[in-house]
């Protein structure tokens, strides 16, 4: 069984269903991506897996259990970790600050971890005493995902870790994101960067208008001619 499993996924905000029947699932140590236009529902699909969405159809499995019904607070017990797409740090608070704040679930001594995230990026060491708020957009998204490790996640979910940053930015945080999967910890991600992402996932999903449109490894959505032609710009 894959260590995500959220499958057939449909409701919305009110009485608007925003998805519709979409599935995701990501294995152990692996790193699924979700791609597909603005509006799609990709943000949503995020909300709905870690319990922010109620649902009125279909269910979240998580190493075997039923989380459905769970608060997103019990699924960071249980082993999630959210970057949501925005407010994703706390701007007026040092970088030390928001990874504390990170951990605030924990009840043990949570600076081996600390530790673990300056190993990661080391910028955010350096500056650990400066404001969230004052870095650049590279290193903020750096602070958002330490932030998510602080509670030793088991899955990793990042919804576009990658806005706003430039190029060489971007390869560096995908670089640090396939190290966090070698350590065994499952990433299910939204990209905007739908290329570059897809080579870097086992998984890939074209999400529109909140289903399920292609569903395959990174490689093989790369080189399908309708995918690259209607999602990738040719
Ligand atoms: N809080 C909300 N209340 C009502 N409708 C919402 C809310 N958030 C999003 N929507 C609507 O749900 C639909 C899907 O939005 P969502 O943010 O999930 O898309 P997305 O694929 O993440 O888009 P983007 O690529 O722009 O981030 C859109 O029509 C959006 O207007
Ligand atoms: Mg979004």
């Amino acid at each position: 069984m894959s260590y995500l499993d959220a499958s057939n996924m449909t409701g919305g905000y009110g009485r608007a269903d925003i998805l519709h029947g979409c599935t995701l699932t990501v294995e152990r140590g692996q790193i699924a991506v979700i791609v597909g236009p603005n509006g799609a529902g990709k943000s949503t699909a995020m909300k709905a897996v870690f319990g922010m969405l109620p649902l009125r159809g279909g269910s979240v499995m998580l190493d075997g259990t039923d989380i459905t019904a769970m608060s997103p607070q019990d699924r960071v017990k249980k082993g999630m970790g959210f970057v949501p797409q925005v407010n994703n740090v706390f701007p007026t608070m040092s970088v030390e600050e928001n990874l504390e704040m990170g951990a605030f679930i924990r009840d043990d001594d949570f600076h081996d971890t600390m530790e673990q995230v300056y190993t990661l990026f080391p910028i955010l060491k350096d500056k650990r005493h400066q404001n969230a708020g004052e870095l650049s957009g590279g290193q903020r998204q750096q602070v958002a995902v330490g932030r998510a490790l602080m509670t030793q996640p088991k899955l990793l979910m990042l919804d576009e870790p990658t806005a706003g940053v430039s190029p060489i930015v971007m390869d560096e945080l995908f670089d640090r994101i396939i190290e966090v999967a070698r350590t065994g910890i499952s990433i299910l991600m939204v990209e905007q960067n739908a290329r570059q992402a897809l080579e870097i996932a086992d998984r890939g999903y074209v999400l529109v208008q909140g289903t399920n449109r292609y569903t395959d490894t990174g490689k093989a959505l790369l080189a399908d001619p309708e995918v690259r032609r209607t999602f990738l710009g040719g």
